[in-house]
């Protein structure tokens, strides 16, 4: 079976940056026919990109752009911020912020998705949650439990829209290269550390998790709702260190094996 997008039409939230923008533009790659909904403009537009303005916080916002979209096939639910602070430093305005974007936006995505695939008894909505919807990563509280929140989400409406032939799927992408990630990739003795823990050795490109996102959006992920797909070049898998001076060297950004 090809991976073919033709004649489908996408929503992209958060898709002007970062893994947003490489998932508009690899479901467009595929032949999709893709909305990128954002609060702002993304770098560039093509006859397969188009572009919505909206807060994915407010809902009559949200509803104007997806009824606006037409008949939706594929809806992905990613936008997201990061607050960072200790658990004991965190401010109510943290809080609220980081819950109104990350789980209240994706409530709302896939609520309004799903009423409208409803009708049509067909659809793909996959959430970009994250490898912190099961780690407790320090100094982001509010942010880890919105990315655990999701799965409560993503399990949910699988279960009820299941009967619908809508399937809802996630991704949890470990450390990825974006604006979000920028100051930690560009901080040597940060990645050396951190990377230690991921098999592959290095961080992930946005284009790693829009690939994910394009297979389960696609028909080839056919039998696949209420999964839950880590993108993260083994960091889960991989909890005790992989990575060391005794016979790999790390270098710019990644680690590699000396040779033998
Ligand atoms: P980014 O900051 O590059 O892109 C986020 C996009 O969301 C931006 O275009 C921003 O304008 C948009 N956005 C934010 N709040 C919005 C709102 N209220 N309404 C509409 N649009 C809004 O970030 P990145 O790294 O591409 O992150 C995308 C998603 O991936 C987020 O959900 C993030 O939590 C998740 N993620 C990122 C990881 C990484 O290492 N970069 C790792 C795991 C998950």
């Amino acid at each position: 079976m090809q991976l073919d997008l033709t004649g489908k039409t996408a929503l992209v939230t958060g898709g002007s940056s970062g893994i947003g923008q490489a998932i508009a533009r690899a479901l467009a790659g595929a032949g999709a026919q893709v909305t990128i909904l954002d609060r702002n403009a993304p770098p560039e537009l093509n006859a397969e990109l188009k572009f919505l303005p909206a807060d994915v916080t407010d809902r009559g916002a949200l509803t104007a752009a997806m009824e606006a979209c037409g008949a939706l096939d594929i809806v992905v639910a990613n936008a997201g911020i990061v607050r960072h602070g200790a658990l004991t430093e965190t401010t109510d305005e943290e809080w609220r912020d980081t819950l109104a974007v990350n789980l209240t936006g994706v409530f709302l995505t896939v609520q309004l998705a799903a009423r409208a695939m409803r009708r049509r008894r067909s659809g793909a909505i996959v959430i970009t949650a994250s490898t912190n919807s099961f780690d407790g990563e320090a100094d982001l509280t509010a942010y880890n439990a919105t990315k655990a929140g999701m799965l409560g989400i993503l399990h949910t409406a699988a279960n009820e829209l299941g009967p619908y032939g809508i399937r809802v799927n996630a991704v949890c992408p470990g450390f990825i290269r974006t604006p979000l990630t920028a100051e930690a990739f560009a901080t040597p003795e940060f990645v050396r550390e951190y990377f230690r823990h991921v098999p592959l050795g290095r961080g992930g490109e946005p284009a790693e998790v829009a690939n994910a996102v394009v297979f389960l959006a696609s028909e080839m992920a056919s039998y696949i709702t209420g999964a839950a797909l880590v993108v993260d070049g083994g960091q889960m898998a991989a909890k005790f260190g992989v990575w060391n001076e005794r016979n790999a060297q790390f270098h710019i950004d990644r680690w590699t094996l000396n040779a033998e």
